[in-house]
This record gives structure tokens, C-alpha cells and sequence, in this order.
């Protein structure tokens, strides 16, 4: 694993999206992994400036997101349809066929998940792939106890996360409790990593996943074994290390 800690969220930004950027440069035809969140929300930002100075064209890359709500509709502005849309999608020269994002009303779940599984392998696997992380040490949606073997599935939230999602809910009734996600298997099977966390909420979950025993009970702890993982995290965040 790579570490840097550094000053800010905007130098976290400006750091991820160079790391973004430079992927994309050297491979255009890049199979990115993306999450959403408001970690990445900076990253997405700087994105954006490097394809108007025309740093970085998205011409021929393909985008598979971590995740997505079950049972909200795509044009609903909490569906991680509509935030990509809103903080990347919509601004940058990439192909709408070249986007995937879990569908949160897919009628035959199931089958959907094996799709998306395919839809991954047949463009040669991710080549980057973006990394948020919950205070409980989630990735994607795979919540501790998760199965690391997993694949894209359908998964059940934890009451920690329903929380913290709820901020962006008018009402709490209104905060899905279910989602589908990349299981740890489609995250590991990623050539690369890049993981971001600000602030001190996400002390411990970055202690436990860097210093920690490798459990399910801290999903992201099975990133120190893959072979090419980026973190970047602010001061706050690192304050436990
Ligand atoms: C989002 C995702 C989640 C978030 C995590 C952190 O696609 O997969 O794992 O990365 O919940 O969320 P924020 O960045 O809002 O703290």
C-alpha cells in the first residue's frame, strides 16, 4: 500500500485526480470503477477542470460504479445514477453507452448482478478503481460480515449506514435499506486501487484497515493484500496512524 496523508481535502482532490487523470492518459481506453459519496465529490471537481484544459479526454473510457440504491428510481436526485450524472458524467466527453451503474429497480435482481459481472469481465476488468469508506469500515456497500468472496449482489444496509445516509434524505423513511453492490471479489479483482477518506470520522476505519487484523468485520482490511493500492487521506482522517 502507498500512503499519503496530506493537508487538505482540495490537495486530496487534486492528488486523486491526477491519479485518475494519468491513468487515463497513458491507457485511454480505461475501465474505471467509481463511487460515489461526498469524499469523492472534490476528485470529481478536479476531474472536471483537467478535461476543460483538455488534459484528459474520456472518449473511450467505460465506467462501472461500486453501487447503487435498491428500489430508487434513476432520475430520483439520491440515486447514485443521478450524482454521477450530476458530478462527472454530465460535464465530461464520455459515451452514455460506456456508463454502468447498477440499476436500483431491476426486476430479476440476481440475473442483473451476474450481468453487471459480465459487462465487467468483457471489457478486460477494472483498470482503477475508486474507493470511499464508511465509518464502519465498508466499501461499496459490502458491510462488515460481508462475504469477501461476494460479487455484485444484493445487500442489506447496516443501521450505521442508513444514518449517515440519511442526511441526504428529507425524511428517514425515505433512506433505502438495501443496495446492490460490487462484492469485495469485484473490488479486489481491480488492477488498481485508489482509496480516499477525509475527516475524523474515518479515523478508526482507516486505522483498522491499514493497521488492523485482515477481517469481514472491517471489509476494506482485505485491501492489504492486494497488490496495487493508492490511499490518500487527510490529516484527520490519518490521525490514528
Ligand atoms: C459510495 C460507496 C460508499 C461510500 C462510503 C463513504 O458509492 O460505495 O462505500 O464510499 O459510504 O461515503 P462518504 O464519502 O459520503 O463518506
Amino acid at each position: 500500500m502507498k500512503i499519503y496523508i496530506v493537508k487538505s481535502y482540495e490537495e486530496l482532490s487534486k492528488k486523486s485526480a491526477n491519479i485518475v487523470a494519468s491513468q487515463v492518459i497513458l491507457k485511454p481506453n480505461s475501465v474505471l470503477g467509481l463511487a460515489t459519496g461526498s469524499t469523492p465529490e472534490g476528485l470529481y471537481k478536479e476531474l472536471i477542470k483537467l478535461y476543460n484544459k483538455e488534459v484528459v479526454d474520456f472518449k473511450d473510457v467505460n465506467t462501472f460504479n461500486l453501487d447503487e440504491y435498491y428500489g430508487i428510481h434513476r432520475h430520483n436526485p439520491q440515486s447514485y445514477y443521478y450524482y454521477m450524472r450530476n458530478n462527472l458524467l454530465d460535464h465530461i466527453n464520455i459515451e452514455k453507452n460506456n456508463i454502468n451503474i447498477p440499476h436500483g429497480l431491476a426486476e430479476d435482481v440476481e440475473a442483473h448482478c451476474m450481468e453487471y459481472e459480465e459487462s465487467i469481465k468483457k471489457l478486460g476488468g477494472i483498470d482503477l478503481q475508486i474507493l470511499g469508506i464508511g465509518r464502519n469500515g465498508h466499501v461499496g456497500f459490502n458491510e462488515p460480515g460481508d462475504d469477501f468472496k461476494a460479487k455484485t449482489h444484493l445487500v442489506e444496509l447496516q443501521e450505521e449506514t442508513i444514518k449517515d445516509n440519511s442526511r441526504f434524505f428529507e425524511k428517514p423513511e425515505e433512506v433505502p435499506t438495501k443496495a446492490i453492490s460490487m462484492g469485495i471479489k469485484t473490488i479486489m479483482s481491480a488492477r488498481k486501487i485508489l482509496l480516499i477518506a477525509n475527516g475524523e470520522g474515518k479515523a478508526k476505519a482507516i486505522y483498522d484497515t491499514i493497521k488492523g487484523p485482515i477481517t469481514p468485520k472491517v471489509p476494506a482490511s482485505i485491501l492489504q493484500l492486494h497488490k496495487d493500492v493508492t490511499v490518500i487521506i487527510d490529516e484527520a482522517a490519518g490521525k490514528l496512524l
